[in-house]
């Protein structure tokens, strides 16, 4: 079975490109590198002893996606192009709605042109919105998204639901990730982000290698246990795995079905920040700074649908997120730059 992989250059995908080429799966991975480098591919066949069709290609271009489909045999696709950061999505939203929505749309355009109608697509937990209580459910109600990030994720849900609704031969997985962190265990791939860290653990592996001063807590009086944002951190590899359960899933069945990939359970920013100092034995200096515009106090999921229809679980403590992730930064000071 070959799997076209999207955005398999980046962070989520290149872990996933790993566990798809070990559960006996051939994959072929498209990326433009706006967010990633060729450098991940070639570990990615290191580590697992494996060549692996790549195209340098946009999923904005329907010629050049043709031009893959005709030349490969793809049974299913896991699709991770796409734009990322909240805040750019906010000051750039047409590059992240024609990116995103657009790009997705060419790509489905093509896949039915071709006769591939299954999908597994990366999801977010900020469908869920605002006003959702935690633990997160997929039968609550998705939207009021707060950022053009979120909607273009949103928008998609919408647009693959719709594409089921009207031809039930599609086969459409639509997995919400909670906050994937962590690495392979080799320290070989892992999380390489663009200038400063928008997101909490790579800006504390940022302090702990010594490229930021000190870690800003966004703010100490939510109304949580120690008063800092609660989030359900997820280990990458646990992430990838869920990929394979759905792509086993889409490949079996002709459905849409949505699922939550998180542990179920929630840590603070302290609790992150204390744990990877308690296991890597490196202090992280901090300051409380103001709360962050449109964070939220509390966010972590129900995972108990995955486990009853994918087996899916979640294996992987804080403990191996934060080792897994210093093994990465240490080992690679400047991402995949020499
Ligand atoms: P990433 O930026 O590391 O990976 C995305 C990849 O897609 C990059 O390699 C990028 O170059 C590529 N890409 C972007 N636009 C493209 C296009 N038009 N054509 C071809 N390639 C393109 O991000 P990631 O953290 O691995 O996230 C993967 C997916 O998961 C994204 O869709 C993201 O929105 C979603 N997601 C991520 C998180 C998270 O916290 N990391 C949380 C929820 C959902
Ligand atoms: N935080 C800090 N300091 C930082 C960065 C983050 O205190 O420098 C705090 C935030 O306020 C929040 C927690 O750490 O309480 C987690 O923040 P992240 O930015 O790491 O993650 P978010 O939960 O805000 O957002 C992430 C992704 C979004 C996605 C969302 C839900 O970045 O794309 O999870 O899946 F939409």
């Amino acid at each position: 079975m070959s799997i076209l992989v999207t955005g398999g250059a980046g962070y989520i995908g290149s872990h996933t490109c790993v566990e798809l080429i070990k559960a006996g799966y051939d994959i072929v991975v498209i990326d433009n590198f706006y967010n990633s480098c060729k450098e991940s591919l070639v570990r990615v066949s290191e580590l697992t002893g494996k060549d692996f069709a790549f195209y340098e290609c946009d999923i904005r271009d329907e010629e050049g996606l043709s031009h893959i489909f005709e030349k490969e045999k793809i049974d299913a696709v896991v699709h991770f192009a796409g734009l990322k950061a909240v805040g750019e999505s906010c000051a750039m939203p047409l590059e992240y709605y024609e990116n995103n929505v657009g790009g997705t749309i060419t790509l489905c355009r093509v896949m039915k042109k071709y006769g591939c109608k299954k999908m597994v697509f990366s999801s977010s937990a900020t469908v869920y919105g605002m006003n959702n209580p935690s633990p997160l459910v997929e039968t609550m109600p998705a939207g009021g998204t707060t950022n053009p990030y979120g909607t273009t994720k949103f928008m998609i849900e919408l647009i693959l639901s719709d594409l089921y609704k009207a031809d039930n031969e599609w086969s459409v997985c639509l997995l919400r990730y909670f906050n994937p962190i962590g690495a392979h265990e080799s320290g070989r791939i892992g999380e390489d982000p663009n200038g400063i860290p928008n997101n909490l653990m790579p800006y504390i592996s940022q302090v702990a290698i010594g490229k930021l001063p000190k870690l800003n807590v966004y703010g100490n009086d939510y109304d949580t246990h120690d008063g800092t944002g609660v989030r359900d951190y997820i280990h990458v590899v646990d992430l990838a795995i869920g990929h394979i359960k759905a792509i086993d899933h889409v490949l079996e069945t002709q459905s849409l079905d949505i699922y939550n990939l998180g542990t179920g359970t929630g840590y603070s920013v302290l609790d992150i920040v204390n744990a990877f100092q308690k296991v890597n034995n490196i202090t992280i200096p901090y300051e409380i700074v103001d709360r962050r515009p449109g964070d939220i106090a509390t966010c972590y999921s129900n995972p108990a649908k995955a486990l009853a229809e994918l087996n899916w679980k979640a294996e992987r403590g804080i403990e191996e997120m934060c080792r897994d992730t210093w093994r990465w930064q240490s080992m690679n000071p400047n991402g995949y730059k020499a």
